[in-house]
């Protein structure tokens, strides 16, 4: 496969203007790009090429109908310098599973996985060695083929760009457990990765941004009784010392970040459990000193403890703890990821 692949380098690479130590999340972008074009129902030769812009016809129908889909993923550094990818595999199946429901073609593995490797070899340097960084790696596919009709366009793209990238939130994470709007609903589209899942949030979350949140809680959409997941990661909720997580549906994201977290906490003998969290729940165990732990899990976001919670009007701190789950979890996930233990799981692979 990667004979079949094109590569059309950059003539002179801007790395040399970015400043490692301080990045931004997602927003530098490296030297190349991979893309692959669908036409006459076939994928074409993948191209690495300059990252640059792209031209779309303004009848395409990403722009009238939404047929966009993503992942993130992330490349890390060992000592050895060796590149490492965190199962790398899932995300190729869970891109799959969200084109089949936004009816888009399904992108054969070894353009994905063959493509991505040689990508990242063209951009080798790209990839942080510094502490807490890593190349954000975001594959996508969208509609080209044009027509203002409503239905499946019969062109699309499949592009992966990376991004060196620190943490993504900067400081105390400050969460909002949402009552009215809904992320998803049943039978719907949340449990893939659908640019419009996303664009859907921004509104919700600018509301609660206003009131000193960074991000919402989502609740199910027919009662807002039930913690669902965050706009960006999944949700843990430690009570007492049990490390709680809401099960998977179709309206929520099947986070890698989440069940590899699950197994490690499972491993290192903590107790879990995946069952539905209640609100009332929560908020009982935060007035009455139970509720010791909240975090989201994320490729983008890591493990990032939350700090307190807003509810109803009122405000809920969670409790420091030193050792907590959150920091114990964090550090093991992030030594597997970039080979600073064994990995008995067989998690990760070498680019
Ligand atoms: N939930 C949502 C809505 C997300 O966008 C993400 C990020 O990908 C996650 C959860 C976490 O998923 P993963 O751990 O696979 O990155
Ligand atoms: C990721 O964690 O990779 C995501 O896709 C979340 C994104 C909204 C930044």
């Amino acid at each position: 496969m990667s004979s079949q692949i094109e590569i059309q380098r950059i003539e002179k690479s801007k790395i040399a203007s970015v400043d490692f130590n301080n990045l931004p999340f997602g927003s530098v972008y490296s030297d190349h790009m991979l893309e692959c074009n669908f036409k006459n129902g076939a994928w074409q030769t993948p191209v690495i090429k300059p990252f640059s812009p792209i031209s779309l016809d303004p009848s395409s129908k990403i722009f009238h109908y939404g047929q966009s889909i993503f992942e993130g993923m992330k490349a890390y550094k060992d000592a050895e310098n060796n590149t490492l990818l965190f199962r790398p595999l899932d995300n190729w199946k869970r891109l799959n599973k969200s084109a089949e429901r936004l009816m888009i073609p399904q992108i054969p593995e070894e353009i994905f996985m063959e493509g991505l490797k040689a990508l990242l070899k063209v951009d080798n340097d790209w990839i942080p060695t510094n502490e807490g960084s890593s190349l954000y790696i975001r594959p996508f596919m969208f509609a080209t083929g044009s027509g203002f009709h409503a239905s499946p366009a019969n062109e699309y793209k499949f592009i992966i760009a990376t991004a060196p990238s620190g943490a993504y939130f900067a400081g105390k994470v400050k969460v909002l457990i949402e009552e009215k709007y809904a992320r998803a609903a049943n039978g719907g589209v949340g449990y893939a990765k659908a640019g419009g899942n996303y664009a859907a949030q921004f509104y919700p979350t600018q509301l609660a941004m206003d009131k000193g949140y960074n991000q919402v809680i989502w609740t199910d959409d027919n009662t807002h009784q039930f913690i669902e997941e965050a706009g960006a990661m999944n949700i843990f909720i430690r009570i007492n010392d049990t490390l709680i997580t809401s099960p998977t549906s179709d309206r929520i994201l099947d986070g890698i970040t989440r069940k590899s977290i699950l197994q490690i906490a499972e491993d290192a003998g903590i107790q879990t459990e995946v069952r539905k969290i209640s609100v009332g729940e929560v908020v009982e165990a935060a007035k009455n000193g139970n509720l010791k732990e909240m975090f989201g899990a994320g490729t983008a976001a890591v493990i990032s403890p939350i700090a307190g919670f807003g509810y109803q009007e009122n405000d809920y701190e969670l409790p420091v703890l030193e050792n907590s789950f959150a920091a114990q979890l964090k550090k093991k996930i992030t030594d597997i990821q970039t080979n600073k233990v064994a990995d008995p799981y067989g998690w990760r692979i070498f680019v």
